[in-house]
Formats: C-alpha cells, structure tokens, sequence
C-alpha cells in the first residue's frame, strides 16, 4: 500500500492524535511535522540562527523532552515563519511521505505544499475555546502551571502568524475534507478520518 495522508489544522485542533492513531490503524508510518520546527525553535533559543538550526537538526534534537512545552510551540512558530527554514526541511518531509507502504503526516502545509498529490486530504479544525481547554490539560498533566487564558492567547497568536506568513501559510487546501472536532468524542473524530482513508483505498 502506497497511500499519503495528509492532516494539517491549526494547533490544538486534535490533529496530532488523529494522525497517530490513523497512522496505526492503516499500519502506515507517521511524522509529526510540528516536531521538525519545535525541535528547530530549540536550538534556535539555544542560540544558533533559524537557518543553522534547521540544517544542523539531528535524530537526538527531535527526542528532546522539552519539545512539548508552550515554549518550543512560540519558538517553532517563529521559525517557521522563514521561508528558508521550511525549504531547509522540506526534502526530509517529502522523502517521508513518499517512502514505500504509504505515511500520514501531520502540519500545517502538507496537504498545501510538502504533498499537494496526497491521496487524502483533511483539515482538522475546532472553536478556539476547545483547543485552548484541550492544550491546557495537556501541558498541566506534562506538570506545567499555566493558566488558560494565557493558553488561549498563546494559540491565538500562534494561529495568526502561522496564518499570516507568506511562506506555506497554513490554509485548507482546496481538495480537503474539513473535520471540526469542536463536537467529536476522539474516536468519533477517528472513525471519520479512517472511513476517509478507507473510502480511498477502495478506490484503488
Ligand atoms: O503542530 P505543532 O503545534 O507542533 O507546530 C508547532 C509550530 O510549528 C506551529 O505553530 C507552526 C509550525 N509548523 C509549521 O509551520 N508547519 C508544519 N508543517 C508544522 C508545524
């Protein structure tokens, strides 16, 4: 099976755990995209340039344990704002998806530019209120202690630079199904996406 899915949305709109759980269902790799520019914005904060940090990424930068934090989440934001920085990582991404036995990716421009031929498309999205509630009891479970507006405004500034850049700024792409999670149990939100895949390969 060859079959490249793509997942983008804004943060918090579930999309992670909807890849993840897809990726399994279908026994088809899986790449969290966001990793790449968290694991960038790091070694950016560390103090090297975008550019330099994105080049320099290694195996061990992506297995850092503070890449979850609200922290890397600004910084990547930040980085992936550099059109350079996305051409940088660009190539990895598209090998990924294209490796044999198929891959589910999971960004903000995948379905748009890293694989404009997807075979499947969705755009996961949710009311802001929910994903900022769901993106606090994340991080409060991980141990941080942050309060919810505060995770709310750092999503909705988040949402519009990602939106606002001009390179690869995130948007559905025009053949993509939407899937608002504002209403969905997760496994309701999976049973979706996996009817989706599943309609493709019978297709084919
Ligand atoms: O999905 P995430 O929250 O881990 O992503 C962190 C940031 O990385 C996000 O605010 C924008 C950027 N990003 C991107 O620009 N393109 C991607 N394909 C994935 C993430």
């Amino acid at each position: 099976m060859s079959i490249t899915v793509a997942i983008d949305g804004p943060a918090a709109s579930g999309k992670g755990t909807l890849a993840r759980k897809v990726a399994t269902h279908f026994g088809l790799a899986y790449l969290d995209t966001g990793l790449l520019y968290r694991a960038a914005g790091m070694k950016m904060l560390d103090g090297l340039a975008p550019i330099e940090a994105a080049r320099k990424l290694s195996a061990a930068d992506l297995e850092r344990p503070d890449l979850r934090s609200a922290e890397a989440g600004r910084a990547a934001s930040r980085v992936a704002a550099d059109g350079d920085v996305r051409a940088a990582l660009l190539d990895f991404q598209r090998a990924f998806a294209h490796r044999a036995g198929g891959a589910v990716l999971d960004g903000r421009d995948i379905g748009t530019v890293i694989c404009p031929g997807a075979e499947v498309k969705i755009y996961v999205t949710a009311s802001e209120g929910v994903r900022a509630r769901r993106r606090h009891a994340e991080l409060t479970a991980g141990g941080a202690q942050i309060a919810l507006e505060d995770v709310q405004r750092d999503l909705a500034e988040r949402d519009a630079r990602d939106r606002g850049r001009a390179s690869a700024p995130l948007r559905p792409a025009e053949d993509a199904v939407q899937l608002d999670t504002t209403e969905l149990s997760i496994e309701d939100a999976v049973a979706r996406a996996v009817a989706l895949v599943a309609a493709h390969l019978d297709k084919t």
